[in-house]
């Protein structure tokens, strides 16, 4: 359990004046979810602060009409945006959680019914998955909805998101590799003619984590993913090698 203490220490810096009290609600409300929905450590406490600091830094390279407030919006959407994760047991409770919260949500008249049908729609729409089903095909996407979006990718990309992924498979019982008859299907075939299932660990990495670089919608968000893709594209080489018993 992650206490109030590190949540404050973590608040990624942003907050000022009247968009405190916005950001010490989103936080409090946001923690205590993280806390009783015990996400593994993949998805905890600590990827949501490392996605509100990623989401920081993107958005001070975008242009804002109101900078201060989409900044602070960002932020709160940023904390928010796991809450009611769907790969994790209890998550329509929570996300009804955080309907009646949004729905309840004035901070002293500071936040309006646009600002939470924004928080609503990047929450339910920003994942992998749902833009692989296509979620928001030809729909023009708030400057927001990019910066959290690319924020959270960042995290499931390069050394840290090598952890998560081992992290995440580990609390799934997943292997770590498995080398398959590439005429199974469901797999990356590599240069030992074998393939690679997508539902181990490494063949994640095949199936999304390295498709992420070139799914990035900011310009600061693409050019840390490209550091971070190295990595990974490094790591796979060699992880590839060591567990490679097929080839001499
Ligand atoms: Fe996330």
């Amino acid at each position: 359990m992650v206490g109030a203490t590190t949540m404050e220490q973590g608040s990624a810096g942003v907050g000022q004046g009247k968009y405190d009290d916005l950001l010490k609600e989103a936080r409090e409300f946001a923690l205590k979810a993280s806390n009783d929905a015990s996400y593994d450590g993949s998805h905890d406490w600590h990827h949501v602060m490392r996605v509100a600091k990623n989401a920081k830094d993107i958005a001070e390279h975008e242009n804002f009409e109101n900078g201060h407030r989409s900044r602070t919006l960002v932020q709160v959407i940023a904390l928010l945006h796991d809450v009611a994760d769907s790969k994790y047991k209890g998550y329509e409770a929570r996300a009804r959680e955080l309907l009646d919260k949004l729905g309840e949500w004035t901070v002293g008249g500071l936040m309006t019914e646009e600002d939470k049908d924004l928080i609503n729609f990047v929450i339910s729409r920003m994942s992998f998955k749902d833009e692989s089903k296509g979620s928001c095909a030809g729909l023009e996407l708030p400057t927001e909805f990019k910066v959290v979006q690319d924020a959270d990718r960042l995290d499931a990309i390069g050394a840290v998101g090598i952890a998560r992924c081992f992290m995440f498979g580990g609390s799934r019982g997943s292997e770590i590799i498995r080398w398959e008859d590439p005429s199974r299907g469901g797999g990356e075939v590599r240069g030992n003619g074998k393939a690679i299932p997508y539902k181990t660990c490494v063949g994640h990495f095949y199936e999304k984590l390295l498709k992420l670089k070139d799914m990035m919608k900011t310009r600061r968000g693409a050019e840390l993913a490209g550091e971070r893709h190295e990595v990974m594209v490094k790591f796979l080489a060699t992880i590839e090698s060591e567990c490679d018993f097929y080839s001499s």
